[in-house]
């Protein structure tokens, strides 16, 4: 049926004639822009870290707007260490809440987790450069769903009258909060320059 491909322009009529070729002549391809959000946050990333978050691919460029979309309330200057402190809060308040049998105090705090603020830059500045890649970052979806998935089960099921189940996501929430700092926290929060490092054992 293509005998023809041999002739480079008969080729070049063939696809056209086929809808393969676009009428414009072919220019090199540039790479997809970031989405808006990322583009916003950008603005405040050194160098450094926009070339990384640059070269993410266009799909966990979408996964992060969609993570974000998710969490509609920005901060302006709170550091992602301060969010996570508002975070640990609501934790305990939920246990507090559940250990009182109090489903709507219980239900309220859950939620108020689960719709945290993003800090200012959006998460990935406060994650080692190292670990801005795909390969690393693919891991989000999955610790969102643990944390945030988990509290809004929960204050379902504390809605529903349900306590011990409630309880039951009390730990599935806090396995999403362990597995995402072994694998970007870094190890010990709060070094003092003003230690001697301890002796070689
Ligand atoms: C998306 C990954 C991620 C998830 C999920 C997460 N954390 Fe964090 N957390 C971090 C990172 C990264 C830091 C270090 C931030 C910094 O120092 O700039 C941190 C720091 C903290 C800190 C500050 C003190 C310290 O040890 O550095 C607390 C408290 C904390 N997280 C609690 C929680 C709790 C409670 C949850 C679950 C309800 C949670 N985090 C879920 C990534 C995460």
């Amino acid at each position: 049926m293509k005998k023809v491909l041999f002739a480079p322009v008969i080729l070049a009529a063939s696809l056209a004639a086929n809808g393969v070729l676009a009428a414009e002549p072919a220019k090199p391809v540039k790479p997809a822009a970031a989405p808006p959000e990322i583009q916003q946050m950008m603005k405040v990333y050194t160098p450094e870290m926009r070339q990384k978050v640059m070269a993410l691919s266009p799909e966990l460029k979408a996964t992060i707007q969609q993570l974000h979309a998710g969490h509609p309330r920005r901060a302006k200057e709170t550091t992602l260490r301060q969010i996570m402190l508002e975070i640990l809060s609501e934790y305990q308040t939920i246990a507090m809440a559940i250990a009182m049998d109090n489903p709507e105090a219980a239900a309220d705090a859950a939620r108020r987790l689960a719709g945290h603020r993003i800090p200012k830059g959006g998460l990935l500045p406060y994650f080692p450069l190292t670990q801005v890649n795909d390969a690393d970052l693919g891991v989000l979806p999955a610790m969102n769903t643990a944390v945030e998935g988990s509290a809004l089960k929960l204050a379902e099921a504390a809605e529903a009258g349900d306590m011990p189940r409630a309880a039951s996501y009390l730990s599935d929430i806090m396995t999403g909060c362990v597995a995402c700092h072994i694998k970007f926290r870094p190890a010990v929060p709060g070094l003092s320059t003003s230690l001697i490092a301890a002796p070689a054992k």
